[in-house]
């Protein structure tokens, strides 16, 4: 019975596993330069995690377990990286800056860049939401795409006026978070309809929809004129700073009002990243973040967060890496003997493959098979170079050490043969 993947879901061959390793370490890397720290959270938590905040707009993989207890796949980590912090970690020094990557499920309509598996590359600043905090965070995460190649656009906004305006159009707190979600799908019509219903009409639907539309440069001001931010708002203040710190650190932006973001715990500054090449279609966007709250509703107190996570596999259908990178080309030993004969020879193989195995991959005949299909196997792997091990070299401690790519070969002591392929592994 041939058995298919689970819808959503997909499986990583080698090669593609190969430029996944690499463009993870590079993420690392740079996260680690930047002073954070990974950590790491369980697959599934307790169902309530996510269905007091961050899941409520997603649609998740939910189940009980054999003792009745209602547990989640995770649809993301940030509300299980903050309640990681409050179980364990309170009294570490602020800000504490960590980071993480881990696999997520949410339950989506599958299409190209959208999976019901999918890895997200994430930070979590915990202490902090000052224009300072944000700043470093977004220029990390431009440090991180230059670190891939990647180009991309940067949208900034602040769900806080747009809860504002809500507020002030007496929108009760449950819908407030109906509305965002609307607006983050960008179902304007259905605002609309939905503001209608709760009888928000005239001025105050039109303040709304304006604050919604406003984009580029002269968007604070624009909002000024009209009224719709006062000049003494902490939010304006805040994102006036945080736009010249980003010009410090030599990111460019554009501020977009109309962000709303899916998930209903940012309370702030808000950003999304988008893949600026055309190559991922309609889900273009690759990071994520801002601002928010949730250490109170988890028991803790009420400190200031700011996060981002990058959409791991969208960033890997567009991350390019030399195909030359991607070859793993090793050395086979080969035992020549007859079938079921000549342990020794077997012998002398596998203490040659371990020498080299610590340095280069290394297979060895696992199939009791002939010279000729062993050097068949290595050429269709391609291997560089054959360690031929026989019974009358082995008489004389010698064997011989042939590179697959030019056909030459020599008769050479253990030693040289692990000398010479050092050097060579070390160089290319
Ligand atoms: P998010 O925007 O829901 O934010 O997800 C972050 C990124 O994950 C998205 O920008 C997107 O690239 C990727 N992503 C989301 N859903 C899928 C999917 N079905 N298939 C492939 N990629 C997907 C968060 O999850 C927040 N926790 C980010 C955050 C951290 N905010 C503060 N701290």
């Amino acid at each position: 019975m041939r058995i298919e993947r689970a819808r959503g879901t997909r499986d990583f061959l080698p090669k593609e596993m190969r430029k996944r390793r690499i463009m993870e370490e590079r993420m690392r890397s740079v996260a680690e330069r930047w002073g954070y720290e990974e950590i790491r959270t369980p697959t599934f938590e307790r169902s309530e995690l996510f269905t007091l905040k961050s899941g409520e707009g997603i649609e998740m993989y939910e189940f009980r377990d054999k003792g009745g207890r209602h547990l989640a796949l995770r649809p993301e980590l940030t509300a299980p990286v903050i309640r990681m912090y409050i179980n364990e970690l309170k009294m570490t020094p602020k800000p504490t800056k960590w980071y993480y990557f881990g696999n997520c499920f949410r339950y989506e309509e599958p299409q190209k860049a959208r999976y019901r598996e999918f890895w997200q590359f994430g930070t979590e600043i915990i202490g902090s939401d000052s224009p300072e905090a944000q700043a470093e965070l977004i220029a990390l995460a431009f440090n991180i795409l230059k670190s891939l190649g990647v180009k991309a656009e940067l949208h900034v906004g602040h769900v806080g006026l747009i809860r504002e305006r809500l507020r002030i159009a007496n929108v009760d707190g449950v819908q407030i978070n109906t509305v965002m979600r609307l607006i983050d799908k960008g179902e304007r019509q259905a605002v609309i309809e939905l503001m209608d219903d709760m009888g928000v009409k005239g001025e105050r639907l039109d303040d709304l929809l304006f604050l919604l539309d406003l984009k580029g440069k002269d968007a604070l001001k624009e909002a000024r004129d009209r009224n719709i931010i006062a000049s003494d708002s902490d939010a304006l203040k805040e994102l006036e700073l945080l736009l010249e710190l980003l010009d410090y650190y030599g990111v460019d932006y554009t501020l977009n009002l109309g962000i709303a973001r899916g998930l209903d715990y940012y309370t702030g500054m808000v950003f999304e990243i988008y893949e600026a090449g055309g190559m991922l279609g309609a889900q273009n966007q690759i990071c994520g973040g801002g601002s928010y709250r949730l250490a109170a509703l988890f028991g803790g107190d009420d400190i200031p967060l700011t996060g981002f996570a990058f959409g791991f596999d969208r960033l890997a259908e567009i991350f390019s890496v030399d195909d030359k990178d991607l070859e793993r080309r090793g050395v086979v030993v080969v035992p020549i003997r007859e079938k079921n004969a000549d342990l020794d020879v077997l012998k002398e193989a596998i203490e040659i493959a371990s020498m080299l195995r610590e340095f280069v991959p290394t297979h060895i005949d696992l199939m009791n098979r002939s010279l000729s299909a062993q050097l068949k196997y290595a050429n269709a792997r391609h291997d560089s170079f054959a360690v031929l091990v026989g019974k009358n070299e082995l008489g004389e401690g010698k064997l011989t050490l042939r590179n697959l790519d030019t056909g030459e070969q020599e008769k050479i002591s253990v030693e040289d043969c692990v000398a010479r392929l050092k050097a060579y592994f070390d160089l290319n």
